[in-house]
């Protein structure tokens, strides 16, 4: 294997665990009574972070298709690249309410926001429509999502068992 091809196999894997930490972590978010609010609040934030470094780690895509988009592209990399801006403006919007609802972070940090039914309303709805659009979002890189879980889990379980084999 090459030096290019050792770094994109490693990104892809960085990618993968990435992407289903993300995933598992919005199937948490979305229960905040299971979980408690602190926990809510304080993972939500810390996973912004994740989110970010997700976006980087897709950066060339991203790029590349803002460029092509005017241009001759297929039908699914379209409704997937407006799916994933509806994503990006969706979390927006889901983090800025659930930021300016805080009860325990934000005033964790020293500020106090005046109490506005609206905002709550906003969280509510962009968490739902979080949770559709995430779905399609994993609907269209499902044979992706299975193909990277065979080349990293499947075959990693298998060369342990397979060596085990061999000493026993
Ligand atoms: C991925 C991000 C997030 C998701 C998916 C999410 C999802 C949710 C959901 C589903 C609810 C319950 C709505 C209901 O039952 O009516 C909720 C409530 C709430 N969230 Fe979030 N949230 C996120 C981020 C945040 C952030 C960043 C904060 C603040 C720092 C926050 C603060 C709150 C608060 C204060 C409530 C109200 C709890 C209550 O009234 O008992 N959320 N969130």
């Amino acid at each position: 294997m090459t030096n290019g091809q050792t770094q994109s196999t490693n990104q892809n894997k960085a990618k993968w665990i990435l992407d289903v930490l993300i995933f598992l972590g919005f199937l948490i978010a979305m229960e905040p009574g299971g979980t408690g609010l602190p926990i809510h609040e304080w993972f939500t934030l810390a996973a912004l972070a994740t989110t970010v470094i997700h976006l980087l780690l897709n950066w060339d895509w991203l790029t590349q298709i803002t460029r092509r988009l005017l241009g001759k592209i297929s039908g699914r990399t379209r409704t997937n690249y407006i799916l994933n801006w509806l994503l990006f403006i969706d979390g927006i919007l889901l983090m800025l309410s659930g930021i300016l609802i805080s009860r325990v972070a934000v005033p964790a940090l020293g500020f106090e926001l005046p109490e506005a039914f609206a905002w709550r309303r906003l969280h509510d709805i962009s968490a739902n429509f979080g949770l559709i659009l995430l779905g399609l979002h994993t609907a269209l890189h499902w044979s992706w999502i299975v193909n990277a879980f065979n080349a990293y889990i499947v075959q990693a379980i298998a060369r342990i068992i397979f060596k085990k084999d061999v000493t026993a």
